[in-house]
């Protein structure tokens, strides 16, 4: 049986701005929210769209010269783009100039107006064009409002006025009555803060002779809808207002996801219009904040501070994106974007905790299991991760209810932090040498994987493409949270890919290496795995390892340093950096030719005791084979000093 169905929205955006990661912020939370609860089990539907009327929009395509349609179509086909590489789910993507909105618009309205609440008045006031409503005077500071670049205009004219204040004492006392309703708590104190004091009636029309761009009133073709009145039945006409068993199906069970800056709208505006229309309201406003710029204010185009979501994605990749604007702060707080947090968070949580433990388990059941997964036979510290991943998808489910986004992804990382402690405890490379151990190494492997899966099920929501590709490297297809988050599904014998791709790589700044530590060493740190436990060479990309400058123990043991005694010296002909040295390692003489005649004299080097890498291959320099390297050290003022020992070290001592 379906659970309770479940329609999601976000704000339809004005097309007088490309898309850029503000909106993004919005859409992918909505996104998340809605696979979340299409993967729950729940029927769900996810709109979102454009808001193409109003003097903002007709601004914006006359200053670019273009006919209104043409480039309202543009755009709007921007956020489509934006919206498909960034892996939304959308059900629907509603445009206002679409018919099937218009006539949808037209019938509210007239509802509204046949329930008397529509009356024809003068009205003088300044109107801002980029909130697309008039303000008060106690809402600006040096002369506008802080998100708006210009000024409101000073406007009187005569439009048509819906009775809002005549709700007014309503809406109180269902704000009262209803504290969950807006989220968070300080958006609903703020609105009834508002609502203590009149709020007047509010204009719903524009004269077309002054805005022809819009919807026209039903009893009055001379006016059209104010903008805002359009936009708001957006949430209905999109599900077939009033036939479709869509409306039927998801109106009410709403959730609509706004951000701050339209609050007043969707708290005041849009439940009053709905009550007097005769429709129910929504269950909840979710009230997001802001994401601001490098320079510290709200993300827009106007203030030219905006993160190129096309640029990040194609950077990072989609789920990389995402997310990092899941995990970037408690939704309905304020906070700073930028690329270095992206890679910092991506590094830290994808490709040192998720990735590097993907590589690790799928290495050992690769070169020990012949590929496939083993039985569980649980002990107690397996006991303790199942009971861990037991209660985690009801964990994630009651923070996402509370929409503790950040949240519930933290939930699920710290399940795969478990797992990385769970397996370097039980240290499955040690078990692999033991031919006795084989039944342990099967469970120890057996809990990773499973592990795996389960946080792959439950980060599916926030990121579809590599939890899929996780899956897949896991043998196994995609899985529902509803059906796949309990532990033991995977069955035994299941075949991972022999060569899973690099799920996570490590992303380096500025092709820079970068040195965050793996996760299990932060945390704690990480038993030395001897350097014969793990092969050489891995059977493919370990992100955590090899992806910058941190090496394995293996690849260190693999240079073979030693203590050589320089026997003779003598200067390259023709060369003023090259000496020729004559060393001794044990009983064995060799030639190295080394640039550090700048620094050191010849007759200087005979009697010391230098390191050398001993196992490098040859190297011909001016003519002369050079059988090793030796070390020296280089200070960012080009100082030089060669690393020596003290000269009763024996030539041929091993350097650990
Ligand atoms: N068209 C109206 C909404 C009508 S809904 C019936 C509108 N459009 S908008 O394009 O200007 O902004 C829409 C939403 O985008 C904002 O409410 C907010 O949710 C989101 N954001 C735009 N910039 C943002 C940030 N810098 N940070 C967070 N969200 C931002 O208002």
């Amino acid at each position: 049986m379906s659970k309770a169905p479940c329609y999601v929205t976000t704000p339809i955006y004005y097309v007088n701005d490309q898309p850029h990661v503000g909106h993004a912020y919005t859409t992918v939370t909505t996104d998340f929210l809605a696979r979340w609860h299409r993967s729950d089990g729940h029927d769900t539907w996810f709109l979102t769209g454009t808001d193409e009327h109003g003097e903002k929009v007709n601004n914006a395509a006359a200053g670019a010269g273009e006919d209104t349609q043409a480039f309202v179509d543009r755009v709007s086909g921007r956020f489509r783009d934006a919206w498909q590489a960034l892996d939304i789910s959308q059900d629907d993507f509603i445009r206002t100039t679409e018919e099937r909105h218009k006539r949808v618009v037209r019938a509210i309205l007239q509802r509204i107006y046949d329930a008397g609440d529509v009356y024809f008045g003068e009205y003088e006031g300044l109107y801002s064009v980029g909130q697309e409503r008039y303000v008060g005077e106690d809402e600006l500071v040096d002369g506008k409002l802080p998100e708006d670049r210009d000024p409101p205009v000073l406007r009187r004219e005569a439009n048509w006025f819906f009775r809002m204040e005549k709700y007014r004492e309503w809406l109180r006392e269902f704000l009262e009555a209803n504290p969950g309703w807006i989220h968070p708590a300080g958006y609903r104190s703020e609105m009834l803060g508002l609502l203590r004091e009149p709020v007047g009636d509010l204009s719903i029309s524009r004269p077309r002779d002054r805005l022809p761009w819009g919807i026209g009133l039903p009893w009055d073709d001379s006016h059209v809808a104010y903008v805002w009145c359009d936009a708001l039945i957006n949430y209905v006409s999109a599900l077939g207002y009033p036939d479709d068993p869509r409306y039927h199906t998801f109106w009410p069970r709403t959730w609509h996801l706004i951000g701050k800056d339209i609050l007043r709208q969707h708290a005041m505006f849009w439940p009053t219009m709905l009550r007097s229309a005769g429709l129910p309201l929504p269950q909840r406003i979710l009230v997001g904040g802001y994401l601001s710029g490098s320079d510290g204010r709200k993300m827009s185009k106007s203030l030219d501070n905006v993160l190129d979501p096309f640029e990040l994605a194609h950077r990072y990749g989609t789920d990389a994106v995402r997310y990092y604007l899941l995990r970037i702060f408690p939704y309905g707080n304020d906070g700073s974007a930028g690329e270095a947090g992206l890679v910092e968070r991506y590094n830290a949580d994808l490709a040192n905790d998720l990735g590097n433990l993907v590589s690790r388990s799928l290495t050992l059941v690769n070169r020990h299991l012949g590929g496939a997964i083993g039985a569980q036979r649980p002990g107690p510290a397996e006991r303790e991760v199942q009971q861990h991943a037991g209660g985690l998808a009801g964990a994630v489910r009651s923070s996402i209810a509370r929409m503790r986004l950040n949240g519930a992804l933290e939930e699920i990382m710290q399940f795969v932090r478990r797992l990385n402690r769970y397996f370097n405890d039980q240290q499955p490379w040690a078990l692999a040498k033991d031919p006795q151990a084989r039944e342990r190494l099967e469970t120890v492997l057996y809990t990773a994987v499973e592990g795996l899966r389960i946080a792959a099920v439950l980060l599916e929501p926030a990121m579809p493409v590599k939890t899929a590709a996780l899956l897949s490297a896991l043998g196994l297809q995609p899985q529902s949270v509803r059906d796949g988050a309990r532990w033991g599904l995977t069955p035994p014998g299941t075949r991972v890919a022999a060569n899973p791709p690099a799920l996570f790589p490590r992303i380096d700044v500025g092709g820079r290496p970068r040195n965050a530590k793996p996760a299990a060493q932060r945390s704690e740190p990480k038993p030395a795995e001897p350097p014969q436990s793990i092969p050489p060479k891995p059977m493919h990309e370990e992100p955590a390892v090899n992806d910058d400058n941190l090496i394995t123990f293996d690849e260190f043991g693999r240079v073979d340093l030693r203590v050589a005694e320089v026997l003779t010296a003598e200067r390259v002909p023709k060369t003023d950096r090259l000496l020729q040295l004559g060393i001794r390692i044990g009983d064995e003489e060799r030639t190295v030719v080394a640039g550090i005649a700048a620094w050191y004299e010849a007759e200087q080097m005979v009697g010391r005791k230098i390191i050398v890498v001993a196992n490098l291959k040859p190297a011909k320099l001016r003519g002369i084979v050079s059988q090793g390297m030796l070390l020296a050290a280089e200070d960012d003022d080009g100082n030089l000093a060669l690393l020596e020992v003290p000269r009763d070290t024996a030539s041929g001592a091993k350097v650990k």
